[in-house]
């Protein structure tokens, strides 16, 4: 998978004078069934969460409060994508090294994941995600 695959995905937005509302739904909104949610929180100033690759998760990140910075590298390129409203996903193939940084006060990340967890599923060390991607470039 490679850069031109990772896409901000508008979500639907329905608006009143009581408030915003968004929703997603599987295989609709994402490309993906929808196996397991997660949140980060409560992020201290200055750290950065991620710093690995996914080998078979396929996800998508929301900022569902604040603003956070996701650094997506395919091993020959990296582009930087800021988020920071909650109708915005950010849909990221397998196979990419994502770093979140930059996160503001009270910001909540949502992320929903196309597979249940597994720490095998996990690349952790960058150089293993380099000779991971060159093994399986197409
Ligand atoms: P990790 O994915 O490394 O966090 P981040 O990428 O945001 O820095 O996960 C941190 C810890 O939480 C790690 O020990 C694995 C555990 N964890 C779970 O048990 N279940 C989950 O669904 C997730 C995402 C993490």
């Amino acid at each position: 998978m490679c850069m031109d695959q990772v896409r901000l995905i508008d979500l639907p937005k329905v608006l009143d004078h009581r408030g915003n509302l968004s929703f997603i739904e599987e295989m609709k909104h994402v490309p993906f069934e929808v196996k397991r949610v997660y949140w980060i929180y409560d992020v201290p100033g200055g750290e950065t969460r991620g710093g690995h690759a996914f080998k078979e998760q396929q996800e998508l990140i929301v900022a569902l409060s604040g603003s956070f910075d996701v650094l997506v590298d395919d091993g020959k390129m990296k582009q930087t994508f800021s988020l920071n409203r909650s109708y915005f996903g950010l849909y990221l193939p397998t196979g990419l090294w994502r770093q979140m940084q930059n996160f503001s006060t009270n910001s909540l990340a949502l992320v929903l994941s196309s597979t249940p967890f597994d720490e095998n599923d996990y690349l952790r060390d960058y150089q293993e995600f380099l000779a991971y991607r060159k093994r399986n470039e197409k």
